[in-house]
């Protein structure tokens, strides 16, 4: 079945468009994947690329830390290197990728069951499970922490499982830590906000059930695999919105050894059984807050089946420390639900735009609001707590400002901060917040709170000093002809009106830049006046005053 004929690409239709497209980087040489591997992929990261020269990388010659050769090719990136990478992915330019996450949430598309699925092409089940080189052993899967983590780690899962009383599933994207060919261990986080796996665990253990069955599926179609992150209602079933995103119902196959569904054209499926009674110590493991996960008791999944495509290719995320490929997919999975919120749900119209901060504080825990210059104070302050309290475990700190704040530059804010903010008026703190997603999450009992900022402009500025937009790119045409090093523009680049500002100086700095000062001098010169303190302002507009 083609891209065309199914209505979506799969994970293998998709990688050749990243492949035209320039956005997918082969390495054939021969790379380690408990020590090489992330590290490798790490770089685009932390290497000082812009985020547009990121790309994803296909690893075709995979050996382990014991020189071990692997079957499987692994990718890195293919979801969510950077926007433009989630964009292929979604089928939109970066821009339409909010309208195609309301679009689905609101037009969901049941998936459509199928009995041959690509999926189930070789199926590993009773002793091939067993032994060393078999299961889970067969797999590539990484070291995404080499020096910190204590076993290769699933992290590009959707983790399948079935609410016991409604029947309806839920998918998210939950790590799993390898432990032998047939067992391993997976995080379910059990915090206000964390993974709706862990509400169908407390189902099954109130039921007496000893396990519950669960499918964790590596390398979904991209539209299928963006349902992992993505924090929806627990009880919307995920591949409806993943039909509604491609405007095609999602093929499905029942798994082999569990009643679930999962998707068709997956690479590779486990099936298992989660123990609802005991426990396992799972991690070290780094972490997308940016520290190191201690080791914590997490559940043992024992496994039935793993079924795969011939070819299969398995993707591994990077994430830990932001930016990641786990940021990047979460940040453009939830943004959109923020502006919605505010905007749609509360209705505050000046909202323009909701970003989450990502380098090192992880999307987590600054969120910042874009609004209208002169809203009014009320509307501003019930955009700051409505974005606050919208996830529990979100937007420790919220800052409001205008559209001419980038909130990607963090220079920018504390710009807005400085000149447009008055700590007694604009700051509020709030007392109870959860401590949500972090390193401090062994002592969970503890209280944090959340800080307010109102950075927007509470009245009209004079304009931002650099030369109008006209002036300087007459001069970016000079610099690119004088051949000097490529320049790369950082908002605010060009000087622009906050409000306060008058035809007549417009008009007096469009004589000054065409030669003719001396004119200004000889109106100006009319307005002299004695008796008055120096620095008293003068307005041409009111030259009495
Ligand atoms: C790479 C990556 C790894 C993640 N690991 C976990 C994890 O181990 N446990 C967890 O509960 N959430 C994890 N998350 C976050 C969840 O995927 C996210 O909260 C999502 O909403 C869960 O789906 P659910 O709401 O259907 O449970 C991870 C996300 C990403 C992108």
């Amino acid at each position: 079945m083609t891209a065309a004929s199914r209505g979506y690409p799969d994970l293998h239709d998709h990688l050749e468009t990243l492949k035209k497209k320039n956005l997918l980087v082969t390495v054939d040489e021969q790379i380690d994947k408990d020590a090489e591997l992330h590290p490798l992929v790490r770089w685009q990261f932390v290497g000082g690329l812009p985020e547009s020269e990121r790309k994803a990388f296909l690893f075709t010659n995979v050996v382990d830390g014991k020189g071990r050769k692997y079957e499987m090719p692994v990718v890195v990136g293919a979801i969510a290197a950077n926007r433009e990478i989630y964009s292929v992915g979604m089928g939109a330019s970066v821009e339409d990728i909010q309208a195609k996450w309301d679009h689905a949430i609101a037009h969901p598309i049941d998936p459509r069951v199928v009995n041959d699925a690509p999926c189930h092409e070789v199926i590993v089940e009773g002793k091939d499970l067993e032994g060393e080189g078999h299961g889970l052993d067969m797999l590539t899967i990484p070291i995404s922490t080499p020096g910190f983590d204590s076993s290769p780690t699933l992290t590009a899962t959707n983790v399948i499982t079935r609410d016991p009383d409604t029947l309806i599933q839920n998918m998210g994207t939950y790590r799993a830590a390898l432990k032998a060919p047939d067992r391993l261990v997976v995080r379910m986080a059990t915090r206000v906000g964390g993974a709706g796996g862990f509400q169908h665990y407390l189902k099954h253990q109130k039921r007496g059930d000893k396990t519950m069955p669960c499918a964790i599926v590596l390398g979904c179609p991209p539209s299928v695999a963006f349902m992992g992150p993505q924090k929806l209602p627990i009880d919307m079933d995920e591949f409806k919105v993943a039909g509604g995103l491609v405007g095609a119902p999602i093929n499905v196959v029942r798994a082999r050894t569990v009643d679930l569904l999962v998707p068709a054209e997956a690479e590779v499926v486990i099936e298992g059984l989660i123990d609802t009674e005991y426990l396992e110590p799972e991690a070290p493991f780094g972490e997308s807050h940016g520290h190191v996960a201690l080791e914590e008791y997490n559940m043992p999944m024992r496994i039935t089946a793993i079924t795969h495509r011939r070819n299969a290719i398995i993707p591994s995320y990077i994430s830990q420390v932001a930016p990641s490929e786990s940021s990047v997919i979460k940040r453009v999975a939830y943004e959109p639900l923020f502006l919605t919120h505010l905007r749609d749900t509360l209705s505050i119209k000046g909202v323009k735009k909701v970003s989450l901060h990502e380098p090192l504080t992880g999307l987590l825990r600054v969120t910042m609001i874009t609004i209208e210059k002169g809203m009014p104070r009320t509307e501003i302050w019930r955009a700051l707590h409505g974005a606050a309290f919208f996830k529990g475990d979100m937007s420790k700190i919220c800052i409001a400002m205008n559209e001419d704040i980038d909130p990607d530059n963090a220079d920018a804010i504390l710009w807005a901060m400085a000149y447009r903010m008055d700590p007694v008026k604009d700051v509020e703190t709030v007392k109870h917040r959860g401590q949500g997603h972090g390193p401090k999450r062994e002592s969970d009992d503890d209280e944090d709170s959340t800080l307010l900022m109102d950075a927007t402009m509470k009245g009209d500025f004079p304009p931002l000093a650099l030369p109008t937009k006209p002036y300087m790119e007459r001069a970016k045409d000079i610099w690119d002809r004088l051949g000097l090093p490529k320049l790369r523009p950082q908002p605010p680049w060009y000087g622009y009106s906050l409000g306060d500002w008058l035809p007549e100086w417009d008009q007096a700095a469009e004589r000054a830049a065409t030669g003719r000062y001396l004119e200004n001098g000889r109106i100006s010169a009319q307005y002299r006046k004695k008796g008055i303190k120096p620095e008293t302002k003068f307005r041409p507009d009111n030259p009495e005053g």
